[in-house]
């Protein structure tokens, strides 16, 4: 058992809701291993919760994460990353079930880019700052960067970011599909909508929207006609739930559903 947790803070902002603060702030949230730990068992402490319908993943105001930690990688060899399986654990974090929405501000750099993009939605303060700047190490992306990259923002965009090593601006980042909206100015204001966000997920059937987000995940994963089989039988699953059921009838009867999450 890691808690207390030293690099990062759990919150539950609201009864349905978990926050997951990284919190280093001294080092502009690089995401050191001993964090990295940290946050996976945060993770599977939040996903095991069936009260948790839906979590939120934010830095500080000034820094979401600056990157994996140059002064930790600085002395590595190829055989310590190699033996260590050096940045594999942060795969793990892709198996939670439940919804993770990003709430991006300041910068997000390097390793800290690509734990945004692990995550499901991305909102973004008018001040965050995304970017690949790996390139100016002397190494690349090595937490899935250039290939979710590739998937949402397109080749020649990708091939910018990472070959040059250029922060893009949070408008840039909407108008290319990386986030899905750029918040109002002020302090606290993402975090906020994030939260409100998070609240509606977790007030719809927990079965259906962890369905839900498997399905698009295979999105990327599956060729479309293998994508387009496995969304019609997971469909056809939730009709043996009986959040299916209140669902329907309560739209049939007019009244608002009460999801029981079975
Ligand atoms: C370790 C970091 C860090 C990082 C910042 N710090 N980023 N430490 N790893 N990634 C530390 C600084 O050393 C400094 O510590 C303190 O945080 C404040 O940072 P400053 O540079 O003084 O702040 P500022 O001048 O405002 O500049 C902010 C910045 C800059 C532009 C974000 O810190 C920066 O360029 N950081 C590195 C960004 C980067 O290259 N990221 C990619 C990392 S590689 P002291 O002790 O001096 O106060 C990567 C690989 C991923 O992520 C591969 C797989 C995941």
């Amino acid at each position: 058992n890691l808690r207390p947790y030293t690099h990062i803070l759990v919150a539950r902002p609201e009864p349905n809701v978990a926050l997951i603060t990284l919190n280093r702030p001294k080092a502009l949230n690089a995401l050191s291993s001993p964090l990295f730990v940290e946050l996976n068992q945060a993770f599977l402490e939040v996903d095991a919760d069936d009260s948790v319908g839906a979590i939120v993943l934010t830095g500080s105001e000034k820094a979401f994460a600056a990157g994996a930690d140059i002064k930790e990688m600085q002395s590595k060899e190829y055989s310590d990353v190699f033996k260590t399986r050096f940045l594999e654990d942060w795969t793990l974090l892709s198996r939670t079930r439940k919804p993770i929405i990003a709430a991006v501000s300041g910068y997000a750099l390097g390793g800290g880019c690509e734990l945004a993009l692990m995550c499901d939605i991305i909102l973004a303060s008018p001040t965050a700052k995304f970017g690949q700047p790996e390139i100016n190490l002397g190494v690349i992306p090595g937490g899935g960067g250039s290939q979710r990259l590739a998937n949402i923002i397109g080749k020649s965009r990708t091939m910018e970011m990472v070959l040059t090593g250029r922060n893009v601006t949070a408008q840039e980042a909407e108008k290319w599909g990386m986030v899905s909206k750029v918040v109002g100015e002020g302090e606290g204001q993402v975090v906020k909508e994030a939260i409100d966000m998070a609240k509606v997920i977790a007030s719809k059937s927990q079965i259906a929207v962890q369905a839900a987000k498997e399905v698009v995940n295979a999105a990327y994963e599956l060729n479309l006609a293998e994508g387009l089989r496995f969304e019609r039988r997971i469909f056809h699953g939730l009709f043996a739930t009986k959040d299916q059921k209140e669902g329907m009838a309560a739209f049939a009867e007019k009244r608002k559903p009460e999801f029981t999450n079975s």
